[in-house]
């Protein structure tokens, strides 16, 4: 420290400083400006949502005292630097405040990696306004709750759980959904007819998981399908040739599913990205 000193005089350091105030001043203040328009807290009963979900969930160092929608403290893990990928582990409640009221909504929320060990919150119908829901790597279990049924998510990921038992059929009214991810959980039975009247879906994974039955042929009815991963599962008898349905398919991951041979040739003929 010492060697590395200099004994600059005070005028040169009140100089310096100036300068840089001046600097500061000039480069801070829009961004100043900015950060003093706070959004509005979301209604109450959302904030009293946000509580019965965190008890279920097993959720606990959300901050109340916190505004949910400032992006701030408890409730947000900031982007990370440029270049370096999305972390696994996240904390984070997006807010809609574009409601032309001037009001802001819960939107969104993304627990990741959080070491939770409650179950799916029923709590979560009561965000009016939720669209995306991820719960990804977690050690949450037990079944989705009936009440989702309601719910008009375009994104629900629950993937690495311990979620368990069938999947249920009142999934198939999200028909909002875009984006479904039940990988790697525990869930057994069949692919409930239901999943037919998801025509929003653009990416299912239902990898790694025991399901059972033949390939459902209600899955045709999935045109906007993009990606499909079935891998890994206890599915059994030969794959129909549905594929002419899927003209906007990307990406098939089926190995391991158990389903029997050959392979359809349409989607040999059909696409380039299929990994078997
Ligand atoms: C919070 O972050 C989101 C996305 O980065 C942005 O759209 C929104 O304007 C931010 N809200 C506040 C209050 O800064
Ligand atoms: C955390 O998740 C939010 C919402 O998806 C995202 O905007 C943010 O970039 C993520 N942060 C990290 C470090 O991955
Ligand atoms: C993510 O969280 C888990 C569980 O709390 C922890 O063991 C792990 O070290 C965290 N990973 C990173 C990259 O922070
Ligand atoms: C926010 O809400 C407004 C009003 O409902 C809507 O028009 C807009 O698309 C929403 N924005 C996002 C990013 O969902
Ligand atoms: C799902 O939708 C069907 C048909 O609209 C309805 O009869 C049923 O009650 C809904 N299920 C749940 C759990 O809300
Ligand atoms: C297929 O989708 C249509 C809506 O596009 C719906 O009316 C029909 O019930 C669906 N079929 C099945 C088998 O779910
Ligand atoms: C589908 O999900 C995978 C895995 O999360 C992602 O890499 C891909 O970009 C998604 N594709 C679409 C069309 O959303
Ligand atoms: C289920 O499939 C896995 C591989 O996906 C296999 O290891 C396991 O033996 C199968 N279980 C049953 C009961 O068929």
């Amino acid at each position: 420290m010492g060697r590395l000193a200099t004994c600059p005089s005070t005028m040169k350091i009140l100089f310096g400083f100036m300068i840089l105030t001046v600097l500061m001043l000039i480069c801070m203040e829009p961004n100043q400006v900015e950060a003093q328009v706070e959004p509005p807290y979301p209604p109450d009963y959302e904030v009293r949502a946000l509580r019965e979900i965190a008890t279920e969930l097993g959720k606990k160092d959300w901050n109340y005292n916190e505004n949910p929608c400032n992006n701030k403290s408890s409730w947000f893990t900031p982007p990370p630097p440029p270049n370096v990928p999305e972390a696994i582990n996240n904390s984070t409640v997006t807010c809609n405040c574009s409601f032309p009221n001037g009001e802001c909504h819960i939107d969104g929320i993304y627990l990741l990696g959080q070491d939770l060990d409650g179950v799916l919150p029923r709590s979560l119908v009561k965000l009016s306004y939720i669209k995306v829901l991820v719960l990804y790597l977690n050690y949450l279990n037990g079944k989705i709750p009936r009440e989702w049924a309601a719910l008009k998510l375009e994104t629900l990921n629950v993937a690495m759980n311990r979620l368990s038992g069938p999947i249920p059929s009142y999934l198939g009214n999200i028909t909002s959904l875009k984006y479904l991810s039940l990988e790697n959980n525990l869930f057994s039975g069949t692919i409930p007819p239901e999943f037919g009247k998801l025509v929003n879906l653009e990416n299912l994974t239902l990898s790694a998981n025991y399901l059972v039955g033949k390939f459902p042929s209600f899955l045709a009815n999935l045109s906007n399908i993009k990606e499909l991963r079935i891998s890994s599962n206890n599915f059994s008898g030969k794959m129909p040739d549905i594929f002419q349905s899927w003209k906007q398919l990307e990406k098939l991951e089926i190995q391991g599913s158990g389903f029997e041979g050959p392979i359809p040739s349409s989607l040999a003929l059909l696409h380039d990205l299929v990994e078997l």
